[in-house]
């Protein structure tokens, strides 16, 4: 799997994603996962339990996904149906998937659809369990999740909590947006171009402390740098993300170091870097850091009218990291950009560099969209146009992936 292009830049376009929805008062949230999947740019098609179908009816599945559901293995319109929509899968997610239906994926007992179609399709499944916590902690329970993970099902959650019996413990549905991330994450494990990759991504600003309650920093929201994770998980690569303080959730599947300052990040990004195939560096470190942090909160002093704060340079970390084996960096630039994404390129050992005149409309800091120019070491430019950062992150790890 490579990129998508420009025009096609959903993470799960063209992928056709059977879902399966079992018996588990948990089934309504099947029908957000299911938007959520569609909203991702994947075609979907549902099988259901009879159990399934008295929780949420197939018409709400029908509705989000345009197709017919499946309920009855025999009353399907086409012939050989049941198997059909097996062989359609690119992906076969159960959620929520009942003790029982544990039970029968892992016996290739077929009494539904749902079981029927984890029998015969040949597509990757990823199995969302939501059940009570004595059903899930129950031996029978725990030797079916064995061998279903022994044959390489992947699982997601299930988390710990409240749940539906009142008590509290595991057994509570992965939270939808958690599955869609497992979707995409399984997908890339399985035809991603950079499985058995290792890639280090660094995003966000740094925040260097003038006392415990200021600090200088950047408008550096992470999104860049957290659109390259998401990717890079997307193409099967293993990631490490080294964030300075940013809101954005960490992906699922992706480990997260938080590095609020520089020192941080450079330490994090040695550690992590030590194994890996790729450093893409699209967070925005603070060159010049307040050399004497204040221990308390500054005060305004009576009749002080300016502050003085001595800043000394941090170190850059990119110049000082000697590897992995592709590197490369971003020039946030609001004048001269080629020149100094020259400059840098060379003075920071980078196979390319991703130029960003971060005053271009729809550019730069906080944007939900980029427009990048690469440099490349051998003097190469290329112009890339207006695109979603998802979308620069592939086209960054397309070039990434050629030189692996
Ligand atoms: O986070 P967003 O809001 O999505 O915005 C994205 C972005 C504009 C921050 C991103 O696309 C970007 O351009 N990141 C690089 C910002 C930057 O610090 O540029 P620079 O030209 O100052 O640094 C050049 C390269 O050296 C960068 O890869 C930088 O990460 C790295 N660097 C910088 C300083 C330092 N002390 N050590 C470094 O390694």
């Amino acid at each position: 799997m490579s990129a998508p292009s420009p025009a096609d830049l959903l993470p799960l376009a063209g992928r056709h994603v059977v879902l399966g929805v079992t018996g588990s008062i948990a089934a309504y949230k099947a029908a957000d996962l299911c938007s959520r999947l569609r909203q991702l740019g994947a075609a979907v098609e549902v099988v259901m339990t009879p159990a399934a179908a008295r929780f949420v009816t197939p018409l709400t599945f029908q509705a989000l996904t345009g197709r017919a559901v499946v309920v009855d293995v025999f009353a399907a319109d086409e012939a050989e149906a049941h198997v059909e929509v097996a062989r359609r899968a690119d992906a076969f997610v159960v959620a929520p998937a009942t003790a029982d239906c544990l039970a029968n994926l892992a016996s290739g007992q077929t009494p539904d659809m749902v079981a029927l179609t984890g029998l015969a399709t040949r597509a990757p499944l990823l199995v969302a369990p939501a059940m009570d916590n004595q059903m899930w902690e129950h031996p029978a329970t725990r030797a079916n999740v064995e061998t279903l993970r022994e044959r390489g099902v992947h699982f997601v959650g299930p988390g710990e909590g409240r749940l539906a019996s009142g008590r509290v413990g595991p057994g509570r549905l992965a939270e939808p947006a958690e599955i869609a991330g497992a979707v995409r994450a399984m997908l890339g494990q399985v035809i991603g171009d950079l499985r058995g990759r290792h890639v280090v991504v660094s995003a966000g600003p740094t925040q260097e402390p003038i006392d415990p309650v200021r600090f200088v920093g950047n408008h550096s929201s992470g999104r860049m740098g957290f659109a390259i994770a998401e990717a890079a998980r997307d193409r099967g690569a293993r990631v490490t993300l080294v964030a300075g303080p940013v809101a954005p959730e960490t992906p699922y599947a992706v480990e997260r170091v938080a590095a609020p300052t520089v020192a941080e990040m450079l330490c994090a990004l040695e550690k992590a870097t030590a194994s890996a195939d790729a450093l893409i560096m699209a967070a925005a470190p603070v060159d010049f850091r307040p050399l004497d942090p204040a221990a308390q909160k500054l005060k305004k002093l009576p009749g002080q009218e300016t502050l003085t704060i001595r800043l000394g340079k941090n170190p850059d970390i990119l110049a000082t990291l000697p590897g992995p084996r592709v590197r490369v960096g971003f020039a946030a630039e609001t004048e001269n950009l080629a020149a100094n994404a020259v400059a840098k390129l060379a003075a920071k050992r980078l196979d390319f560099i991703v130029g960003n005149d971060v005053t271009a409309p729809g550019s730069g800091f906080g944007t939900e969209t980029n427009e990048v120019t690469i440099f490349y070491a051998g003097g190469t430019v290329e112009q890339l146009p207006l695109m979603s950062k998802y979308a620069v992150a592939h086209a960054i790890l397309d070039r990434v992936a050629a030189r692996l």
